[in-house]
């Protein structure tokens, strides 16, 4: 990836990027708390992001655009977008990761592991998500479920401690008590 590219992404994620090459050694609750940190100023206005990244695909709910990664994979920055009224599965993440609200507003469902069984979760608590909002997880509080209330597109810039394009992750389904894989593959890249 060029890491010197001049475009306003590039240009917009350059202080986060510089934090995000740091922390590799930073245990993942802190990690999570300095990226966050530094995601705030990348959210508090939306005209640097085209809107080629703000949109979903037809026939999709989200789309997930990798905007920034280095070679070695060892972290990502993301734009997330999904749809009016559109939800993930419950899923983990099993990395650290930050989110920051940019567009619209999402209700995030957190779920928490049931001590001893791998595949059962319980719900525990729910956040609304306004523009200029940031979360963080960490695992094992890495669990959750995320919806567009609203009729229109919601966006949120991501970061994550690993490029979630090489993670294994994993969608509950709470019926049936078990875990399917949830693979990452984006929609598009800058
Ligand atoms: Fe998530």
């Amino acid at each position: 990836m060029n890491r010197t590219a001049s475009s306003p992404v590039a240009a917009r994620l350059a202080d986060l990027v510089a934090v995000l090459d740091t922390l590799g050694a930073v245990p993942a609750d802190e990690a999570a708390h300095r990226a966050g940190e530094a995601l705030a100023p990348v959210i508090a206005d939306v005209e640097w992001l085209p809107d080629v990244y703000r949109r979903v695909p037809p026939g999709h709910e989200e789309a997930v655009y990798l905007l920034q990664a280095p070679a070695d994979r060892s972290w990502c920055v993301l734009a997330v977008v999904w749809k009016g009224e559109a939800a993930t599965p419950v899923h983990d993440h099993v990395v650290w990761g930050a989110s920051g609200q940019l567009i619209g507003r999402l209700v995030e469902v957190r779920y928490q592991r049931i001590a001893g069984d791998e595949q059962r979760v319980r719900s525990h608590s729910a956040v609304l998500h306004q523009p200029g909002d940031v979360s963080t997880v960490v695992p094992p509080f890495d669990v959750h479920r995320v919806s567009n209330p609203d009729a229109e597109t919601a966006v949120a810039i991501q970061v994550f401690g690993r490029d979630l394009s090489v993670v294994t992750r994993h969608a509950f389904d709470l019926e049936r008590g078990i875990t399917v894989v949830r693979e990452t593959v984006y929609d598009g890249r800058v």
